[in-house]
């Protein structure tokens, strides 16, 4: 192969990496996410560094990490109010209000802290 011809091929690599890049980096709507922690009033236990009543977003991203079924998994915890221990007492889990693009997207927001 010439020089010429291995250079373009490689830009073109590049270039297709990048995009791949590009999509796998799915977009977090952060400001979307935190208005959807307020209205679902999870703030109230809830934060993205530290503990209150339940872990920080940063604990449970860290307890993910790697789990190809995270997002799905945090779903379910979000959707289904599953029962959990708060402050040693059994309590029902709050339920994400709003739609399940805003579910999904809280979901990650969690996971990419
Ligand atoms: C009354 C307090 C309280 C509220 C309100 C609350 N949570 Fe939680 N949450 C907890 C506690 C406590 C745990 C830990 C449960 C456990 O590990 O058994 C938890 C666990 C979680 C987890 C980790 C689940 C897992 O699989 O490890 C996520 C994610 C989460 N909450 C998100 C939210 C979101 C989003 C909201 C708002 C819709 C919310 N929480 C509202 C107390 C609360």
């Amino acid at each position: 192969m010439s020089n010429t011809k291995f250079s373009v091929l490689l830009r073109a690599l590049m270039v297709a990496g990048l995009a791949l890049g590009a999509m796998s980096a799915q977009a977090v709507d952060e400001a979307a996410a935190k208005a959807a922690f307020k209205d679902s009033k999870c703030t109230k236990c809830h934060s993205d560094d530290k503990d209150k009543s339940g872990p920080s977003y940063k604990k449970v991203a860290e307890k993910y990490k790697g789990q190809a079924d995270a997002e799905a998994k945090l779903f379910t915890h979000l959707t289904t109010g599953p029962t959990i221990k708060v402050d040693g007492e059994d309590e029902v889990h709050a339920k994400a209000k709003g739609d399940e693009a805003s579910v999904k997207n809280m979901a990650q927001y969690i996971l990419s802290r």
